[in-house]
């Protein structure tokens, strides 16, 4: 039975994805029409019955986030989009806005339906040049068939899009820095409470999702949450378009569904990551991105859901997957998350700005024989916890996920080089 399923990704093939004719042709924009003549209370019973869980990496529930934003009376609204796209290992937004762009546009657009909201934002990864430039041009045909402009839809709604390009700084994909990137001031996380439902773009209630969380909003309201749900875990509905690289035979996105998959079949399975290339073994697998844990052989069986994986101590996070082989030295891949980390950072906060170097530092020592001492595993751990729980926002309180997930599985490898254990040598 196949593994994959074509919930999100149907339409993908289309030659012209952004012609509207063809995508009207292929059902598009009965969603919006549908939403048209519904209330935003309807709208949303079918995202909340749905589970649709945020696919941005931090996995709120879209439902209630949608629901807190309508019982806010302060107008005007504004929807953003967050299509950063920064986590290392992920490219399923990417994917979406290539052969989608028009099913992610009309999710925005139903989503300005319930706001009636003024305006939407899509805050796009620097990177992706020629994707901003398909969007601007995707927009353009709205605007000429009446899905965007004026009285949307017949809604009554004046409702327009615009494309924001980030600058290639990650911490511009948390909401809040990307927010103030958006108004043009330095992409720095703000300080919350204030919850950006409330305060949020220039100042006002703002609703911000994921470009994949969007993207399935036309299909639950096409198919109704109770039938979206059951394709996918009885927690979290649907699919997750899932990043497979590294040392894995197939790379690319895959979509699956939600809870109907496990880790091993997503890695071997020759529809999905068709095992290790060049005959290698598995050593680990680094789940969600830089910021997410990374999960050993003992883990394979855990079934590929937001619920299953939490248990086992891991995240689904971004979707990425990135697969590692038996030569790569646990040591050597942390340095590199952290060297990700000491680039990133954007410096506000101490344990952020100065725990990433202190971590390398550390990291450095354990690679070299005889270098570092017990000390230096102790200081390790205590830095890590430190930042977990005192940096300002998640790149921070995140940074230190893979290392300390590394530390219970590898922990020979972490000790390997103490002085003490090298022969010859005393601390
Ligand atoms: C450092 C950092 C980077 C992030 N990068 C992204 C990103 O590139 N794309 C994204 O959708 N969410 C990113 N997030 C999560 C967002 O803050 C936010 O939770 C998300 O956009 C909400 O949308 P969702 O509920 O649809 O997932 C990031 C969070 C942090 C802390
Ligand atoms: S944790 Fe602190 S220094 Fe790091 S990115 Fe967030 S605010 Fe900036």
């Amino acid at each position: 039975m196949s593994k994959l399923i074509n919930l999100l990704t149907e339409g993908a093939d289309c030659n012209d994805p952004i012609s509207i004719t063809e995508y009207e042709k292929a059902g598009g924009f009965a969603a919006l029409k549908k939403a048209a003549s519904c209330t935003p209370e309807e709208i949303i019973a079918e995202v909340k019955k749905a589970k649709l869980l945020g696919r941005g990496g931090a996995a709120y529930p879209s439902g209630s986030k949608w629901e807190h934003l309508l019982h806010i009376t302060e107008t005007p609204k504004y929807i953003v989009c967050n299509a950063d796209e920064g986590e290392p290992g992920t490219f399923k937004d990417r994917f979406i806005m290539e052969k989608l762009p028009l099913k992610l546009l009309e999710g925005i657009i139903i989503a300005g339906l319930v706001f009636r909201a003024k305006a939407g934002y899509i805050y796009v990864r620097g990177e992706y040049r020629k994707i901003q430039k398909q969007l601007i041009a995707a927009i353009e045909n709205l605007h000429a068939a009446g899905y965007l402009g004026r009285n949307i839809a017949g809604s009554g709604l004046d409702f327009d899009i615009h494309i924001v390009s980030g600058a290639g700084a990650y911490v511009c994909g948390e909401n809040s820095a990307l927010l103030n990137s958006t108004e043009g001031k330095a992409g720095r996380p703000r300080i919350k409470p204030p919850h950006l439902a409330e305060v949020g773009l220039f100042l006002q209630p703002t609703l911000v999702n994921n470009v994949e969380s969007l993207t399935n909003i036309p299909q639950i309201v096409n198919m109704g949450g109770d039938t979206y749900l059951q394709k996918g875990h009885p927690d979290s509905g649907g699919s997750k378009l899932v990043c497979l690289s590294g040392h894995c035979v197939n790379r690319g996105v895959f979509e699956i569904p939600l809870g109907k998959v496990s880790l091993r079949e997503l890695i071997y399975d020759p529809q999905l990551g068709g095992g290790i290339a060049n005959g290698g073994k598995l050593k680990f697998f680094h789940l969600g991105g830089q910021s997410g844990p990374i999960g050993s052989i003992d883990q394979l069986d855990t079934v590929y859901s937001y619920t299953d994986l939490k248990k086992a101590g891991l995240s689904v996070g971004s979707g990425a997957i990135v697969v590692m082989d038996e030569n790569i030295s646990i040591i050597e891949y942390l340095k590199s998350v952290t060297e990700f980390f000491i680039h990133e950072s954007c410096g506000k906060c101490v344990p952020c700005r100065e725990g990433n170097h202190q971590l390398l530092k550390i990291l450095k020592k354990l690679s070299i024989p005889g270098e570092a001492t017990a000390g230096d595993l102790d200081n390790l751990r205590r830095v890590a916890n430190t930042m977990t729980g005192a940096a300002f926002c998640g790149l921070g309180q995140t940074a230190a996920a893979s290392l300390s997930s590394a530390w219970k599985l590898f922990r020979a490898e972490f000790e390997a080089n103490i002085a003490a254990k090298v022969a010859g040598r005393t601390t």
